[in-house]
C-alpha cells in the first residue's frame, strides 16, 4: 500500500501481512462476540468536540498518569502473543510507545520476555500479570519485572475462567503454529511474516503454553485487599479488566 491514511489502510495491511490464526485471535471475541461488538459500538460512538473562535496556540494533550508523564491520556493495553503479529512484537509496539511517550504494558502470555524488552527500550515499561494460584511463579515473575525496572504492575483480575473462541479452536491456535495443511497454505501467502518471524530470538525457543492455574476466587481481592501473591510488589498497581478496559 503505497500511502497509508487510516487505522482501517493499517488494518487490510496486517491482514494481508499475519497468518489468519494470529490476526483472527486479535480481531475476535469469546462466544458470541457480543463483548467485542458492544466494545467497537461504544469506541464509534466517541466524538470530539468542536471548540470554535478559541485561540488555539499551545495546544497540548500531555499529562500524567500515575505519576508518570505522557504525552496523551493513553497508554498501551497489554496484549498477549503480540510477538507472533509481527517478529519482536513486543519490543516493537514498547519502542513505539517510548517514542510516542505513552506507557507501554507488556501482558504475561508475551512472547517477548520482560528481559528482551527491557534491554531493547530505555524508558519503564508496565508489567501485566493474571491473579494466579502458583505463587512460586508470581514471586519470580514480580522479580523479574522489578529487575527490569518496570514502573507499575497491571493486574489482570477478569480472567478466572477462559472464555471459549470458536475462532481460535478452529484455527488450531499455537505459538509457534502447528504447521498443518491449511496452515502451511496460508503462511505461503505471508512469507515475508515467516522471514521476519525466523530471525528472532524468541522463534527459535519452543513457547510453553500452559499457563500456571488461573486463581478461580481471589478472595483477598474481593476484599480489596492486595492478594497475598503480589506482596512482593513495592510499586504503582493498576487494575486492568478486558470487559471494561479500566485501568485505574
Ligand atoms: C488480542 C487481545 C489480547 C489480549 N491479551 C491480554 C493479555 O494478555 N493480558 C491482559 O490483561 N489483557 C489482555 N487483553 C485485554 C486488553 O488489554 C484490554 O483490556 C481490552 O482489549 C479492553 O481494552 P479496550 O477497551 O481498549 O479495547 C487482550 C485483548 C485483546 C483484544
Amino acid at each position: 500500500m503505497a500511502v497509508i491514511t487510516c487505522i482501517d489502510d493499517l488494518k487490510r495491511l496486517y491482514r494481508r501481512r499475519t497468518p489468519r490464526m494470529f490476526y483472527d485471535y486479535a480481531e475476535s471475541g469469546s462466544y458470541t462476540e457480543q463483548t467485542f461488538r458492544d466494545n467497537s459500538a461504544d469506541f464509534d460512538l466517541i466524538r470530539l468536540r468542536q471548540k470554535v473562535a478559541v485561540d488555539m496556540t499551545g495546544r497540548s494533550t500531555e499529562t500524567t498518569l500515575i505519576g508518570e508523564k505522557v504525552a496523551m491520556p493513553v497508554a498501551l493495553a497489554p496484549v498477549g502473543m503480540t510477538g507472533m503479529q509481527c517478529a519482536d512484537g513486543e519490543i516493537e509496539a514498547a519502542r513505539a510507545a517510548e517514542k510516542f511517550g505513552v506507557p507501554f504494558t507488556l501482558s504475561t502470555m508475551s512472547i517477548c520476555s520482560i528481559e528482551d524488552v527491557a534491554a531493547h527500550t530505555t524508558m519503564p515499561f508496565w508489567f501485566q500479570l493474571y491473579v494466579m494460584r502458583d505463587e512460586d511463579f508470581v514471586d519470580a515473575i514480580i522479580e523479574r519485572a522489578k529487575r527490569a525496572n518496570c514502573s507499575a504492575l497491571v493486574l489482570t483480575l477478569d480472567l478466572q475462567i477462559l472464555g471459549q473462541r470458536h475462532k481460535d479452536l478452529k484455527n488450531g491456535l499455537s505459538a509457534p503454529p502447528k504447521l498443518t495443511l491449511p496452515v502451511l497454505l496460508d503462511l505461503a501467502t505471508k512469507w515475508r511474516w515467516g522471514i521476519e518471524m525466523l530471525r528472532t530470538r524468541a522463534a527459535a525457543l519452543a513457547i510453553s503454553w500452559a499457563m500456571p492455574g488461573m486463581s478461580a476466587t481471589p478472595p483477598a481481592w474481593q476484599a480489596g485487599r492486595p492478594n497475598s501473591s503480589t506482596r512482593n510488589w513495592t510499586g504503582p498497581r493498576s487494575h486492568a479488566s478486558a470487559i471494561n478496559g479500566a485501568a485505574s
